[in-house]
């Protein structure tokens, strides 16, 4: 079994995070999004991964390395334009070749991992070989969700067979969401050479599956144990990182002055230093950075070499190397690397940006 996580796309609903970097690096509780997948897929059991890149892809080697740290050993393959979930499978062809794989989006995060999902795809396959039998061609991964409209949709037959799959439908047939991992065997590779693309320009992986169960292959399902998140836009963002800080295990490596108190689940790391502040827990605080005379509250994640200065901070992600210095009340927010939010006395007094495109500021 082989892996086969995508990391390229655009990535256009995390604009600008993503006119300047890789969506799958932007970190969830100061760790890379990617590197959980990543995790995922070693503690499954598989050894070789190909990653899907594009426009990010020396970010993404950068990050990734040849994989070791995770046990793994990683091929980077170059899709020139992001063309469809299922056009990474043709980009990934010759890689993958007739094993069976799991598919992974870069930019989601499950709970529970993928191990047992794996392992209940790869027995019935050896069960079904041992009869001289092909088995399932896939088995994907639902969860379900209140706003199916947003999400293509699986219908089941009564005996929990996959009978259809419709993309963002308006009269959904059930909440059940596809999940972004994904099992096949080397039956998909017929199915995205069969489809044609979707009237958005893309090779839908749905379509492929769909493509499957037309043809009679069995498809299966499994609905996710504990949470996931498909985070592609700020909100979900921000609610992976509230729901991966619930389960840190705390930890203070850095300084932590008299004046200042820890409350609940928080990581202090190496080298930060906490002075006169509050944190309260679950939070973290990166490497090297400093909290003064401030209140970082919960669900927050401030990474390496931050300076935050007589300032509140809540339910938000900030990345490395920025200065949050005099801003009574930062919540909900997504900023990204070496971003200086500050408040001055010079004259005029107004409100001064310097904001990439499709930058977002709510002023209160
Ligand atoms: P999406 O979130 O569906 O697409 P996107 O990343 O282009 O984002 P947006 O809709 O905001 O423009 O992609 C899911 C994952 O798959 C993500 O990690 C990017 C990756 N991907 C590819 O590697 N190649 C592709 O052609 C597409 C569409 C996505």
């Amino acid at each position: 079994m082989k892996g086969l996580v995508l990391a390229g796309g655009a990535g256009t609903r995390l604009r600008p995070l993503t006119a300047t970097s890789a969506k799958q690096l932007v970190p969830v509780a100061n760790k890379p999004i990617l590197y959980y997948g990543l995790e995922d897929l070693a503690e499954a059991g598989i050894v070789e991964v190909g990653i899907i890149v594009g426009d990010t892809e020396d970010e993404i080697r950068k990050a990734v390395g040849d994989g070791s740290t995770w046990g793994l050993s990683v091929t980077f393959l170059r899709q020139e334009r992001p063309l469809g979930l299922a056009h990474c499978v043709v980009v990934a062809q010759d890689f993958l070749g007739q094993d069976d794989f799991v598919m992974y989006l870069g930019d989601n995060l499950l709970r529970r991992g993928v191990r047992d999902f794996v392992a209940a795809f790869e027995e019935e396959r050896a069960a079904a070989r041992a009869v001289g039998a092909e088995g399932p061609a896939a088995q994907i991964l639902l969860a379900h969700v209140p706003d199916p409209q947003r999400f293509g949709v699986a219908e089941l037959s009564p005996s929990g067979e996959v009978v259809r799959l419709v993309e963002k439908p308006t009269n959904p047939p059930s909440d059940l969401a596809l999940v972004g991992v994904y099992l096949f065997d080397a039956r998909i590779h017929e199915a995205v050479d069969a489809i044609r693309p979707s009237p958005r320009g893309e090779l839908e992986i749905t379509d492929a599956i769909q493509w499957l169960i037309e043809q009679g292959y069995p498809v299966r399902s499994q609905v996710v144990a504990g949470y996931w998140k498909d985070l592609g836009e700020r909100s979900a963002m921000l609610e992976g990182n509230r729901l991966v800080l619930e389960g840190i295990e705390p930890a203070v490596l850095g300084e932590v002055d008299d004046e200042s108190r820890i409350e609940g689940r928080v990581v202090i790391e190496d080298g930060a230093k906490v002075v006169r502040s509050v944190v309260r827990g679950p939070a973290i605080i990166g490497r090297r950075t400093v909290v003064e005379d401030s209140f970082v509250g919960p669900f927050t994640s401030i990474s390496d070499d931050c300076l935050v200065v007589r300032s509140e901070v809540e339910h938000s992600v900030v990345m490395a190397s920025c200065q949050i210095v005099d801003i009574a009340r930062l919540t909900d927010s997504l900023i990204g690397r070496e971003v200086i939010v500050a408040r001055t006395d010079v004259r005029p007094r107004s409100v001064r940006l310097m904001l990439g495109d499709h930058s977002r500021v709510d002023l209160a």
